[in-house]
């Protein structure tokens, strides 16, 4: 049918398989990587408590809503903006959230590949025993040594976006389905394995505990708050139309709500279960909780590097998650893709190269500015850091808070309605949530993240 986004046609074959999709989606470098590292920024506890918060109150109804936009129109995220708009008799202008997701999924792709080329790299140079017996000043020389080393991070970066671009061109269905469901338990099993190793062979497990639980609330700043709700946002692929674009392929079958408090569920999990990872080994390594991006890099590699068997166990962590980021990648270019399959009836594998060429190119970016364009700043801020920050602070939380005040404010009532299936009471009550609690803690955030 003209117009009509063709993989969409068809929805996914098993009622997990959205489910899974989803949560691939949403565990990713956010949760492993990028999680501990700000939390340990922000001086752990306060900002865990205000980043769950964030979670439950802003997420979660966010989820919903994002999921049915998708489900009740089986566009992609762009055309169900249009087409809700136009049947809700509302100002057209409200597309823009579509095209706001597409392109904030390219921003996001363009760093997130860099870092899911460090994972590889390091999976490689595990296997082959560059670490073995190196002590953590000597692993945090080699992290450094990494990102000074333009080539070889741009060798990994390409790697990583071919991959993408390879299992995001075989489709949604042949893509996706299969890998996941191996990889994600596995990824799982594999994050209770190293929290074994956290709370039996570090020696540090309560430290670490308790600098991720013990609220100190003078630790909450503004900048905290801030820092929480974009990671909240960034960790749950909320705010740019993600969702929506899954969404398209769920079964109508399927339970939204039940869903998605299953993602958000587990996504937190495995968030908190790599805080507990990471923090031990840091203080067992005399590390700091506060290093920076190569916080992940530096304290589990300072493990492997020690134990038996290391090489290994490190190598198969690595490529755990770079798969974890892989799964999330996908759907940073679903959103595009399904728009410009559906826009100009492109053929996806062709559609796949063009838009990943283009993210591969943005991200050499990203590289450079580890080394030859370190001293390249905007607003005091390298490509790199300036990339995440924009996404963060500004793209993610406006997404998010323009697609609540749509659904809750906007939207005929009957296509909510329809789609989440709750209880008058529950549905109420996620109603106040999309109508009032997100664009005011949004509205919040920016007004903290300007006058602060
Ligand atoms: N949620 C992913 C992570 O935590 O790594 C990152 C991400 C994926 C953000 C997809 C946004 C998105 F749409």
């Amino acid at each position: 049918m003209a117009g009509q986004n063709p993989t969409a046609s068809k929805t996914w074959n098993n009622r997990w398989t959205f489910m899974l999709a989803a949560a691939g989606s949403a565990i990713g470098l956010g949760n492993i990587w990028k999680f501990p590292y700000i939390a340990g920024q922000y001086g752990g506890g306060a900002f865990v408590m205000v980043y769950l918060l964030c979670i439950a109150l802003v997420g979660v109804p966010l989820l919903m809503a994002e999921t049915s936009i998708g489900r009740s129109t089986r566009l992609s995220p762009l055309n169900a903006m249009r087409k809700l708009t136009s049947d809700s008799g509302a100002f057209r202008g409200w597309e823009i959230v579509g095209w706001m997701g597409m392109f904030t999924g390219f921003i996001i792709l363009t760093f997130y590949s860099v870092v899911a080329g460090w994972a590889m790299s390091y999976a490689w140079d595990l296997l082959t025993g560059t670490f073995d017996g190196m002590n953590a000043s000597q692993v945090g020389g080699e992290f450094e040594a990494l990102t000074l080393d333009a080539p070889r991070q741009i060798f990994w970066h390409t790697a990583f976006m071919a991959l993408t671009v390879y299992i995001t061109a075989r489709g949604v269905h042949k893509g996706l389905e299969k890998g996941l469901q191996v990889m994600m338990p596995t990824l799982f099993a594999l994050l209770i394995l190293m929290l074994g190793y956290s709370m039996f062979a570090t020696g540090n497990f309560m430290k670490g505990f308790h600098f991720m639980f013990d609220v100190d609330f003078s630790k909450i700043t503004g900048e905290a708050v801030v820092a929480a709700m974009g990671q909240a946002f960034f960790t749950l692929s909320l705010g740019m139309c993600a969702l929506m674009a899954y969404g398209a392929y769920m079964p109508a079958n399927n339970s939204i709500p039940r869903t998605a408090l299953s993602v958000a569920f587990l996504d937190t999990l495995m968030a908190i279960i790599s805080g507990l990872i990471v923090f031990p080994i840091v203080y067992a390594h005399g590390l700091e909780p506060s290093a920076g991006p190569g916080l992940l890099f530096v304290s589990l590699t300072s493990a492997f590097a020690n134990m038996t068997g290391g090489a290994y166990l490190g190598f198969a962590f690595f490529v755990l998650v770079s798969i974890a980021a892989l799964s999330s990648a996908i759907s940073l270019i679903e959103p595009t893709l399904a728009w410009v399959t559906e826009r100009f009836g492109m053929n996806r594998i062709a559609a796949t190269i063009m838009i990943g060429g283009a993210i591969w190119f943005v991200g050499l970016g990203s590289v450079l500015s580890f080394n030859h364009w370190a001293e390249v700043k905007f607003f005091g801020k390298t490509i790199f850091d300036l990339s995440g920050y924009v996404t963060d602070v500004i793209l993610l939380p406006l997404g998010g808070m323009l697609t609540a005040i749509f659904a809750g404010w906007v939207l005929k009532r009957s296509v909510m309605s329809q789609e989440l299936a709750m209880s008058v009471g529950m549905y109420n009550l996620w109603r106040f949530a999309i109508r009032i609690i997100v664009p005011a803690a949004v509205l919040l955030i920016f007004y903290t993240a300007i006058f602060k």
